[in-house]
Order: C-alpha cells, then sequence, then structure tokens
C-alpha cells in the first residue's frame, strides 16, 4: 500500500508553533499558542499549512490537496508542538559504566575517576573493541526510544575514540544512521574528549594530543565530509582555554561549526571562548561565571547568539553542587537550549522528556520556556533554524503529539511518555497503542 502524500493533524486542544525564530529573554516564553487553532497539514514532508481546521481546508483546497486525500491524524484534544530536537548526545558508544555511580558514591569525583583512567576512558576502550554491528545495534536502540519520546532530530558525537581511524569510524557510523533513518542525526567531531590512552602520562600529553586531532584528525574529518560541527571538552583537568581556541578556530576555518563543552564542573572561561570563537552553542554552562554571562549575553546582543545549551540531567546524575544558571543566562538575553547528553557516563538517559521535566525542576524554567529551549532553540544551537524547529509553513513537517490538552502538563509528568505520534518530514515514526486523556 502506498502512503498518501500528506497528513493532517486536527482535533487538538493546542498547537504550540514556536513560530519566528530563535527565542531569548522574556521572548523565550512566547510559544505561538493561538486560541482555535487545532489543525496542521504536511504534503510531501512539508509543512503546508497550520491554523483552524476549516481554514487548513480552505488552504489546501487553494493547493488542489484535498483534505480528505491526506492521512488523518485526530490528536483527540492532545497538545501538538514541533518534533523535539536533541541538541547533545553522545549517541556512539560500546559499554556501561554502573560501577561508577558507586564510586562517586564513595567520595570520587568524576574527573579523579577519569584521571585514573576510568571514565571516558573506559567508554573509549570498550567502543574501540566493538564491532561496527554492535555499535548500531545499540545506537538504533537508543535512536527508538528518544523517537518514542518525540524526538526526530538528534545531535550524535563522535569521542569515544581518540585516534584517527577510530574517531572516523564513529562518525561514519553516524552518517550510516542518519541514512537509514527515520531520525535525522547531526554530527559533530569531539576527537577532543579526552586525552587519548597512547599520550597519557608523559610531559604535556594534552599538548600533544590536541596537537593530533588538529593536525592528523580534522582534516581528515573535513576532508570525508563526515561531521558539521567540531567539539571539545574544555575543562579544567581536561583541556584548557587556549587549546580548545586552537582546535576550535582551526575547525571554523576548515569549515565546522565550533561548539564546546564549556565550564561544565567548574568555570574555565569557556563561555567566553564560546562568544570569541562565534561557536553555535556553549554547553554545559554548570560553573560559568557572570563574566561568562555577560560575554554570551554580548553575543547575543551583537546578532551573534551563542546558544546556551544546558543539560540538568547530567548536573543531577553528577550530584553537581548546583545546576546552570538558567534564569541569569535569560535575564541577560541569552537564548537558552535543553538536551539530554544521553551518553554512558553522565546521562545514560534518552528521555528528552526527562531533560524538560529537569529543565522546570532543577533549571526553573517555564514549561514554555522549557519548550521553547527543546524545539527551535535546540534547532538553532544546530545551526538548523530555518528549516526545522517550529510549525511554520515550508519547513519539514517534524511534529509531535501529546497526550495531555495542554503543554502545561509535558514538564509536570515525571517518567511517563506522553507521546501518541511522532511525525518526521511528514511521516508518521511512532504511535502509541493507546493513550487516554488524563
Ligand atoms: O557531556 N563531560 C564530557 N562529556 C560527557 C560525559 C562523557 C562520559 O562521561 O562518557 C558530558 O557529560
Ligand atoms: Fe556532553
Amino acid at each position: 500500500m502506498t502512503e498518501p502524500p500528506g497528513l493532517l493533524v486536527h482535533n487538538a486542544a493546542e498547537v504550540a508553533t514556536l513560530s519566528g525564530g530563535l527565542r531569548r529573554g522574556a521572548a523565550q516564553s512566547d510559544i505561538g499558542i493561538v486560541d482555535g487553532v487545532d489543525s496542521v497539514a504536511a504534503f510531501e514532508g512539508r509543512i503546508v499549512a497550520v491554523g483552524r481546521r476549516a481554514d487548513v481546508d480552505r488552504q489546501l483546497e487553494a493547493m488542489g490537496i484535498g483534505p480528505q486525500s491526506l492521512q488523518q491524524i485526530d490528536a483527540r484534544r492532545g497538545t501538538v508542538t514541533p518534533g523535539v530536537v536533541d541538541p547533545h548526545t553522545h549517541l556512539l558508544f560500546a559499554g556501561t559504566r554502573q560501577a561508577e555511580v558507586e564510586l562517586r558514591q564513595r567520595g570520587h569525583s568524576y574527573l579523579e575517576i577519569l584521571a585514573a583512567g576510568g571514565g571516558i576512558l573506559q567508554t573509549v576502550r570498550e567502543t574501540r573493541a566493538a564491532p561496527d554491528e554492535v555499535m548500531l545495534s545499540n545506537a538504533r536502540r537508543w535512536l527508538a526510544e528518544m523517537a518514542s519520546h518525540g524526538v526526530t532530530t538528534v545531535e550524535a558525537k563522535s569521542g569515544y575514540g581518540l585516534d584517527t581511524q577510530s574517531e572516523l569510524r564513529l562518525l561514519r557510523l553516524a552518517g550510516q544512521l542518519a541514512d537509514e533513518g527515520p531520525i535525522e542525526i547531526v554530527p559533530t567531531f569531539l576527537g577532543a574528549h579526552a586525552v587519548a590512552p597512547e599520550y597519557r602520562g608523559r610531559d604535556g600529553a594534552s599538548a600533544a594530543y590536541i596537537a593530533n586531532v588538529i593536525d592528523e584528525q580534522l582534516p581528515k574529518v573535513v576532508e570525508q565530509g563526515i561531521a558539521t560541527s567540531c567539539d571539545v571538552f574544555c575543562e579544567r583537568g581536561v583541556f584548557g582555554v587556549e587549546e580548545s581556541r586552537r582546535l576550535l578556530t582551526r575547525a571554523r576555518e576548515l569549515g565546522l561549526t565550533p561548539r564546546l563543552h564549556a565550564d561544565q564542573l567548574a568555570d574555565s572561561g569557556g563561555a567566553a571562548l564560546a562568544a570569541e570563537v562565534a561557536a553555535a552553542s556553549a554547553d554545559h554552562l554548570g560553573g560559568v561565571s557572570p563574566a561568562g554571562i555577560e560575554a554570551l549575553g554580548e553575543a547575543a546582543d551583537d546578532g551573534r547568539p551563542v546558544v546556551a545549551t544546558l543539560l540538568p540531567i547530567s548536573a543531577f546524575y553528577l550530584d553537581e553542587p548546583h545546576f546552570a544558571p538558567a534564569r541569569a543566562l535569560i535575564d541577560r538575553g541569552v537564548p537558552v537550549a535543553v538536551g539530554t547528553d544521553f551518553n554512558p557516563g553522565t546521562s545514560p538517559a534518552p528521555n528528552a522528556q526527562l531533560a524538560l521535566a529537569f529543565a522546570v525542576h532543577r533549571l526553573r524554567l517555564s514549561a514554555a520556556e522549557a519548550l521553547a529551549a527543546m524545539t527551535i532553540n535546540a534547532a538553532a544551537a544546530l545551526k538548523l533554524d530555518d528549516s526545522h524547529g517550529s510549525i511554520d509553513e515550508g519547513k519539514h513537517a517534524d511534529l509531535v503529539v501529546w497526550q495531555p490538552d495542554s503543554y502545561t502538563q509535558l514538564p509536570y509528568w515525571l517518567g511517563a511518555n506522553l507521546v501518541r505520534t511522532v511525525v518526521k518530514r511528514g511521516r508518521v515514526i511512532y504511535a502509541a497503542q493507546d493513550r487516554a486523556a488524563t
């Protein structure tokens, strides 16, 4: 049976369009709900109409599309939003790290475990040893989980290879998964995730390894066209600002978009560096300084916004003393996005709804701010906001139908999957059996 070339979502209690582009400051809470708007039509993968049912029908007729010829999706008075965009994941890894939970409970810190050769390095050993088939089937399993929670686009970092061949392999696998679909994958090169085991223990290890990332790994990644961004773990005890600047400046020269793990655990000047190198995003920011917030604020005021991509699940999982100062960032006019940071060490959580809930209950965003953070602003963090992240005519038809009749319930529930239907490029990619209204 051939699928109809489009679909019509109707009978929604609310449609949060997120129309109008990147949100910052007070506008972060404007999610574009208009009274009476209850329908969205998609044709050939794009959104072609959004509005009241009668208006959408008329618009379709005017385009020569019979509304009844489209696949009908009754939202049953649920809420419709753009597909969720997860702007920060470490999707490609092998093995698990539950032993570290107890180590941390006994007082060993995350960076201490890494310095002792565990943490990221444990995952590097297991990832290097894992066959492609294992890597792919793990990733497919987690991608399906993400889709079932409303995600239609996901960023995926390398970073558990830490040598040229292994890093290239991870990005190649990301490309293979992107080709398979249905979730869209934005690949990021993170060769500078930790100093590779081969370099450790010698003088100047991190400088020598960064040189390898810049001179060997990066050019090959660029030559093969398998990543669109370059990331670095800029943190005291990992890579410093000077090393990170060298890498990101070179990456930009070679055509990749810079982004960075900035001030995750402590302030190390990462936010200011993000503004300096015109990064698309500065991620984590748990320890960002007032000067760092100011640097991001100035960048946004100057029309070259760096999206503050906050990852509250990992701060929770590491039992960090404080969460990122989301309110101060919003008050200073910095656009805020939220992601899962899905990874085996600090966020084994492929669940965007949990990230949304933590954004509210820990970062203290409003439900509306959090929804903007995981749709249009997350799309902007990936430089996809022209085509993704909002329900606007001409954009990709990536949609979620949620069971609750208001978006305000999305972060209210904890640990229950609220998704009814997920649409990617105009096709249903997930449908829950039955989710009655509460
Ligand atoms: O975003 N901090 C660096 N990277 C990841 C964790 C990676 C790991 O522990 O495997 C993060 O938290
Ligand atoms: Fe991360």
